[in-house]
């Protein structure tokens, strides 16, 4: 522990005391329209350096580079695809990091040596105050322990990184609840390399093909387009169960996986929609609140939160189920599918 962390409202007062941290070098996390970022100045080594050390996240993980607005993307990269101005225009401010050709001022320990950057304007209205106030580029990964569920509110970052930082600007609730997605600008086609709060078919929309980045076994780290593909990440510490099929088929199969835990004396965690959550609800399981399964806006919002209240409470499992793949039902899946790191149950061939 080094110093106590402070949390500041988002008044006049609470961002200019987070600026002026940021600006001498500290890091302070800030809210997001997506989850929670852990910022610190782009430009400075040092503070680069504290984030990987707060969040005891590996060197050659790259950091992506949070910036005001579009005036000041020269700072960070020097050629901007025309497929990036035709995305920011639709998607700017808002969750979609942009990977583009990385400008001298970037130091390489914020792209991992990389000669990328990533790029993201959000627009979460502190995000942006605080931003402008700083007057610089902000390096943030998301306000986590490295490995662990993405943080949602200034509770969940100050669970993870309580001492670790300097201070949490408390925005409350984040909106989206999953991360940006994350897009490869400088690949011959567009690449997709994280589902997040921009949709696949979003971008198709406007920019024609998309390949869609292949998940990587965990622990085959080098090399990678990004270490974010890696299929360890955004986990909790009970062992997940994701199951994928019908609703159908998979509402049954998650009565008779719970009924054998429970025959076996074992605690059941329930990840799963409003509906499954009813219709399970004569058998004696742990539920969080998602949301209806039509509306997949409110599980993402909700789905960080509830997998961290599950596993603070220690069951012996977490069950989980799919919600397609369509807008961010994809982003819903990717992070499950990495949550249960290989515990993934495949009832029917899509
Ligand atoms: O919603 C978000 O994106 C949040 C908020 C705070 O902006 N940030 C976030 O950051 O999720 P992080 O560090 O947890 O995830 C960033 C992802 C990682 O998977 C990283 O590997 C990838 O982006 N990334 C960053 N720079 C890259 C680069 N130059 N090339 C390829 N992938 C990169
Ligand atoms: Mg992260």
């Amino acid at each position: 522990m080094r110093n106590l962390t402070r949390i500041l409202p988002v008044d006049a007062e609470g961002l200019a005391t987070a600026a002026a941290l940021l600006r001498a070098g500290w890091l302070v996390a800030f809210p997001t329209e997506t989850v929670y970022g852990l910022g610190g100045s782009a430009l400075d080594e040092a503070a680069v350096a504290r984030i990987f050390a707060a969040k005891g996240r590996p060197a050659e993980d790259p950091l992506i580079v949070h910036l005001a607005n579009v005036a000041e993307l020269p700072r960070v990269t020097t050629a901007l695809p025309v497929s990036a101005m035709l995305l920011a225009e639709a998607f700017w401010p808002g969750p979609l990091t942009l990977i583009v050709p990385r400008g001298p001022e970037i130091p390489l320990a914020v792209t991992a040596g990389r000669p990328t950057v990533a790029v993201r304007i959000p627009a979460h209205p502190v995000a942006r105050a605080l931003l402008r106030e700083a007057g610089l580029p902000i390096a943030a990964p998301s306000a986590n322990r490295f490995g662990y569920t993405s943080p949602t509110t200034a509770a969940h970052v100050l669970a993870d990184l309580d001492g670790r930082i300097e201070a949490i600007l408390d925005g409350g609730p984040t909106t989206i609840g999953v991360e940006s997605t994350v897009l490869d600008l400088t690949t011959p086609i567009p690449t997709l390399l994280r589902p997040g709060g921009v949709s696949l078919e979003a971008l198709r929309d406007r920019l024609g093909p998309v390949l869609v980045g292949q998940r990587q076994p965990a622990g085959s780290g080098a090399g990678l387009a990004s270490p974010g593909l890696l299929d360890r990440h955004y986990a909790p510490v009970t062992p997940l169960w994701f199951v994928r099929g019908s609703p159908a088929a998979m509402q049954i199969w998650l009565r008779e996986r719970v009924r054998a835990e429970l025959a076996l004396g074992r605690r059941v965690g329930l990840l799963v929609p409003d509906e499954d959550a009813s219709a399970l609800a004569d058998l004696e399981v742990d539920c969080e609140p998602l949301g209806p399964a039509g509306d997949v806006a409110q599980i993402a919002r909700h789905l960080y939160a509830a997998l961290r209240a599950l596993d603070q409470r220690q069951p012996t499992l977490i069950l989980a189920r799919d919600l397609g793949a369509i807008g961010l039902a994809l982003a819903i899946r990717d992070r499950l599918t990495r949550a249960a790191a290989g515990r993934v149950i495949e009832l029917e061939r899509p």
